[in-house]
């Protein structure tokens, strides 16, 4: 993410909160910028505040990411302008509620926004950055991803797709130069909890960080070479415990027999 060599970031999600701030950080970096969400006003004016700020070109694309033709849309310009070498995954829902009294309709959309068009997105990207060796997606996911509760079950399990998804990616291009971060962040005063069973001003305010603090530390552990960034959480070794953690236990699955506490 050098800003010496010409580059595009396309940054789903870029309306508000964390991709609004992904575009003006990315844009003060010296990349141009595709953004892409479907309040066209809100869009119009970052790009002309960005442009006039930062003599970056910007071009906004108004596009429904629940549906197909939207994802195709913003697939088609990933897939042919090879000016792009980010691609910031970051539009997304968290409608918060039991798996009983949430619409199935409600479900269906965010499956459809946080995971099928990431997948969508990311598979559009990779055959050229792959081709070019160059490129870096992000994945916005949350710390949802490792964690759930009564009001959460499938934004959790949508996040989950995120990490693992990126975690895949990362060992599928492991020996090249494209780079793939997942980052995970907890509460981030955003729109997002607007008109949410838990509004932003039901959580104590220390333990929601601000949107320009979240996309500076998740771009700090882009540039450390993260590959996945928890902005909130001081203690680093806790993840690695965690990922140690995971791997022997996926090891031990690997028996071929019941064990012994289910053979009598
Ligand atoms: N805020 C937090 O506490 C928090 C914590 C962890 C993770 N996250 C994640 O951070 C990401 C950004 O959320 P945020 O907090 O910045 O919320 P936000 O301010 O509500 O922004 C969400 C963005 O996603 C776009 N979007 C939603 N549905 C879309 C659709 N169908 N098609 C295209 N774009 C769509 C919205 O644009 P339009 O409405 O204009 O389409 C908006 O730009 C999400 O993936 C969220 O899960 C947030």
């Amino acid at each position: 993410m050098s800003n010496t060599t010409r580059s595009t970031a396309l940054v789903t999600g870029a309306s508000s909160g964390i991709g609004a701030t992904y575009a003006r950080r990315l844009a003060a970096r010296g990349h141009d910028l595709i953004l892409v969400a479907r309040r066209a006003d809100r869009l119009e004016q970052l790009a002309n505040d960005l442009a006039g700020t930062y003599g970056v070109a910007v071009r906004t694309v108004i596009a429904d990411l629940s549906t197909e033709a939207g994802v195709a849309e913003v697939g088609d310009i990933l897939k042919a302008d090879v000016s792009v070498d980010i691609l910031v995954n970051n539009a997304g829902v968290s409608p918060l509620g039991s798996s009983t009294t949430l619409p199935q309709e409600v479900i269906d959309t965010m499956i459809a926004v946080n995971i099928t068009a990431l997948t969508h997105l990311s598979r559009a990207a990779l055959p050229g950055f792959i081709a070019r060796n160059r490129g870096t997606i992000v994945n916005i996911g949350s710390v949802m991803a490792f964690n759930a509760f009564p009001i959460t079950s499938a934004y959790s399990g949508s996040k989950a797709y995120v990490l693992l998804f990126s975690k895949g990616l990362q060992a599928e291009l492991k020996d090249t130069n494209v780079r793939v971060q997942a980052v995970l962040p907890a509460g981030v005063a955003t729109e997002i909890y607007d008109g949410s069973i838990m509004p932003l001003d039901s959580i104590p305010k220390e333990l929601v960080m601000s949107v320009d603090n979240l996309v500076d530390a998740a771009l700090a552990g882009l540039d450390s070479g993260e590959s996945t960034t928890l902005p909130s959480v001081n203690d680093a070794e806790l993840w690695t415990r965690y990922e140690s953690a995971r791997d022997a236990l996926f090891a031990a699955t690997q028996t071929g027999n019941p064990a012994s506490r289910y053979r009598f």
